[in-house]
């Protein structure tokens, strides 16, 4: 299981940033505060970021964005090694906010003929400019996207629905909160993308429906195990939420086919009943999981949002009994 970093790097940024608000990391007290209000707004239905608050632009700056970035750094992990980084290398971020995607694909060096983020506040130009090293463009809908690849992060949930024009992309590049209400609208463009001619390339191992479509509890959503700075640590014991780990959907899609690729992902933790250990696995339109009897040993360790080759098992009702690791290709 990978473990991600929030590179250092950014600590001297963010602290510059926050002094202009009339804010530092050294009062986390206060930071808390702020991040606090921020949640609660986010927490209401298609709310769009008030940037010109500049307590939510304070609380973005230390909070949000390290939480994005390192979870935008799985879904990154996962397309390259698909090789989706490799076909275009143009890339439109919109609605980029501070550059937080962005700024992660350049870190990990993705090849890049061009980077251009845009987004409807204006006043991110300056901290896209300088994360990204890219350009800014205001166009927003108007910017052409044939030949490029649609990057958006944390932003659908903010729109209606996914604007027309992003359909002329070449590839689709999404990362939303780990919720039932933003799975709901990926979904739908999920369908929406299949309907245009899109491969899907990851999460999903396949084109059917997507098995949770109506499931009442269960969405899809990956988790990211992180190890996070001292500063964070401290800004965190201020704050009721712990993120020891972080979840978010996402959903890479492409005009052009994707490799082979495994044909089972791991879409849930693993749950630890009598006698037995489960895992809810997609593979086809079925909810189904993978389960094992404890007292055939310990358990495999599967990580929710592992993607293996392939399973071997006896087929119990919604479960495929695996006997041992050896019944899974990784
Ligand atoms: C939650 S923030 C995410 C920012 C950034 N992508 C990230 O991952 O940190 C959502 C961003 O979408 C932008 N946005 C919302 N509606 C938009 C629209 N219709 N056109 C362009 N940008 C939009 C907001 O201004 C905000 O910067």
């Amino acid at each position: 299981m990978k473990i991600y970093q929030f590179p250092e790097i950014y600590q001297d940024w963010i602290e510059k940033r926050l002094g202009s608000l009339h804010y530092t990391l050294r009062q986390p007290q206060k930071l808390a505060a702020a991040i606090l209000k921020a949640s609660d707004l986010y927490q209401q239905d298609d709310s769009l970021s008030p940037w010109q608050d500049a307590d939510f632009r304070a609380a973005y700056y230390c909070y949000f964005f390290p939480l994005n970035y390192v979870r935008s750094l799985k879904a990154i992990d996962e397309a390259k090694q698909l090789g989706f980084f490799h076909a275009q290398q143009k890339y439109v971020d919109y609605g980029c906010g501070p550059g937080t995607l962005s700024a992660a694909l350049r870190d990990q060096e993705i090849p890049m003929k061009s980077l251009v983020g845009t987004d409807h506040d204006l006043s991110l130009k300056t901290d896209y400019l300088a994360l990204s090293h890219g350009s800014f463009d205001p166009r927003g809908k108007t910017i052409p996207l044939k030949g490029k690849t649609l990057l958006a992060s944390y932003v659908l949930n903010e729109l209606k629905e996914p604007p027309a024009f992003w359909l002329q992309a070449d590839s689709i590049f999404l990362i939303e909160p780990a919720t039932h209400q933003a799975f709901k609208k990926l979904l739908a463009f999920r369908d929406q993308l299949l309907r245009e001619g899109f491969y899907l390339w990851a999460p999903c191992p396949h084109s059917f429906s997507c098995p949770l479509t109506n499931s009442r509890k269960d969405w899809c959503h990956d988790r990211v195990h992180w190890k996070w700075p001292q500063w964070f640590a401290d800004l965190q014991s201020h704050l009721p939420m712990k993120n020891y780990t972080l979840t978010m959907s996402y959903l890479i899609a492409s005009r052009n086919p994707p490799p082979k690729l495994n044909s089972v992902r791991i879409i849930g933790d693993e749950l630890k009943e009598k006698g037995k250990s489960r895992w809810m696995i997609c593979q086809n339109d079925q909810r189904q999981f993978l389960s094992f009897l404890h007292r055939q040993g310990h358990p495999p360790e599967l990580h929710r949002g592992q993607s293996l080759k392939s399973v071997q098992g006896s087929p119990k009702g919604n479960e495929i009994r695996i006997s041992s690791k050896e019944d899974i290709q990784f």
